[in-house]
């Protein structure tokens, strides 16, 4: 066994992926929340690897912006860019001038991958190196077998079984096309016998490109050891290249991750029709009903059901809370809340425990306190709700003055009555109520009625609660206009 020699690997995400029909570089559409290109070099930083060079070239800027707001890893990584696409050939040449290969010793190993193969392990990874070098071979390529491998090279062995060349979808004769190994574009390759094998291709093809694919035959040609090794998850090496096999490659991931959350302790009723982007974090005994869709930051307690039919995004749910049918954003419920059914929480709502928001309730930067209620039809922007007050039927917080927002502050357990109105900025103090019907355009005082339109304050008013006399309807009709 020959001694390990380093380690770097080369990411080509230059290309432009037409068939796609995109605004958006290929590789950075996403998958299961993240970048097609994040889950690929998700699976490099796993290895022990000393560089990362990732070739960049339409929409460079863009996939380079992305990448470096998003991957977060210890092992350097480099941005090279690929002016203009001449092939995979010309685009791991790029590659080779990166300044992260100048102090490493040119008498070191290179992985290959492309940027668009989400699906790539990267226990995968570390066995086609680790047979790259215990054969000692100059290149090794990972193949698959696909029942319909139309679109990809062919690998095409001599009869004893040696791998001969690859022959490209395009460039292949019908003979050729009947093989069904194919090349996955995943290679380990030593990089001081690549480069030179480089320098030797011609894009004499079907394509009129540099195909890196052809540095094979060189290498053999010239004596080398090239070496092809089965991947024993063929699954694994998909290429996305349009729409349809980016939707069957997100199924893939999705049921990845569906999988692994399951093994964890999380319930799913349906795992077909749950939907879990790869950076939610969900803890055991969470259980998620059909039509449920966690995206970006969400974070779900245990013990918390959500769903059916309910969307979260960068939400932050607690313990034991319930979340049905709803929408919510950037925001968080905290534990033995209970949301839905049909509430949409916008950013920067925080429920403290135990509250509840029923249906047809919008809240915006609305903080609720301990078991604070909104039960049904309101709309809470702009607002603090104290703990135990009971927002009524109908209330709205009148929040913006067509030129500004202001705040409103509910004491704890004040009380709104239906289709009351609260014009902000506004304060009502804690025990305070608000009459049905009620217009708010003034502070209202602890534990006295506002009652009107506008409101007038009743501040020796007993709190039927405390043995008062309910306000009566329309006692105080409205002054004349
Ligand atoms: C490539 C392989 C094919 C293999 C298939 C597996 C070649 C010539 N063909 O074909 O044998 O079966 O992958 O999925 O290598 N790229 C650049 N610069 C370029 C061209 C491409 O960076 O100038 C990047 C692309 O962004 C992409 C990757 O290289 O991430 C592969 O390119 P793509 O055009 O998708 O190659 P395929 O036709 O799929
Ligand atoms: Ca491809």
């Amino acid at each position: 066994m020959s001694s390990y020699r380093p380690l770097a690997a080369v990411v080509l995400a230059a290309g432009e992926g037409t068939r796609m029909r995109s605004s958006t570089p290929k590789v950075l559409h996403p998958l299961c929340g993240r970048a097609m290109l994040l889950h690929v070099v998700d699976a490099l930083t796993e290895l022990p690897l000393e560089r990362i060079v990732l070739v960049v070239g339409h929409g460079a800027e863009r996939v380079t912006k992305t990448l470096q707001e998003q991957l977060a890893t210890e092992t350097p990584v480099e941005f090279v860019e690929q002016r203009v696409q001449r092939g995979t050939g010309d685009a791991v040449s790029v590659a080779l001038t990166a300044a992260a290969f100048d102090d490493l010793d040119a008498d070191d190993d290179i992985l290959v991958v492309p940027g668009d193969t989400p699906l790539l392990r990267s226990r995968t990874l570390a066995a086609l190196a680790t047979e790259h070098r215990v054969t000692d071979s100059a290149a090794t390529i990972l193949c698959a077998r696909f029942d319909d491998p139309s679109g990809y090279g062919r690998v095409l062995r001599a009869p004893d079984g040696r791998v001969d060349r690859i022959v490209e979808h395009a460039d292949a004769t019908d003979d050729e096309r009947e093989v069904t190994e194919v090349n996955t574009s995943i290679y380990c390759f030593r990089r001081n016998l690549l480069a030179p094998a480089l320098r030797r291709l011609s894009p004499e093809n079907a394509q009129g490109e540099y195909y890196l694919t052809d540095a094979v035959e060189v290498l053999r040609d010239t004596g080398h050891r090239v070496r092809a090794m089965v991947a024993d998850d063929s699954a694994e090496t998909v290429g996305v290249n349009d729409r349809a096999q980016l939707a069957a490659a997100e199924s893939e991931l999705r049921r990845r991750i569906n999988d692994r959350w399951m093994r964890e302790g999380v319930t799913m009723v349906d795992p077909a029709r749950t939907y879990v982007d790869a950076t939610v974090e969900l803890e055991p005994d969470v259980r998620l009903l059909p039509g449920t869709i966690l995206e970006g930051r969400t974070v779900v307690g245990t013990g918390s059901v959500v769903g059916p039919d309910t969307r979260l995004v960068d939400a932050v749910v607690g313990a034991d809370a319930r979340v049905e049918s709803s929408v919510v954003r950037e925001s968080e419920i905290g534990d033995g809340c209970a949301v839905g059914p049909f509430a949409h929480l916008r950013p920067g709502t925080r429920l403290a425990a135990g509250a509840k928001v029923g249906d047809f309730v919008e809240t915006k930067n609305a903080e609720l306190g301990e078991g604070a209620k909104a039960n049904h039809l309101a709309y809470l922007g702009d607002v603090e709700v104290g703990a135990g007050a009971n927002v009524g039927a109908g209330t709205i917080t009148a929040n913006y003055d067509g030129r500004e927002k202001h705040r409103t502050r509910l004491g704890a357990r004040v009380r709104t009555g239906s289709n009351s109105v609260l014009v902000a900025p506004v304060e009502v103090g804690e025990g305070a109520v608000v009459a049905a019907g009620a217009v708010v355009t003034r502070d209202v005082p602890a534990h006295a009625l506002a009652k009107g339109v506008p409101a007038r304050i009743d501040e020796s008013w007993v709190d039927p609660a405390q043995g008062g006399e309910p306000p009566a309807a329309g006692d105080e009709p409205p002054a004349a206009g």
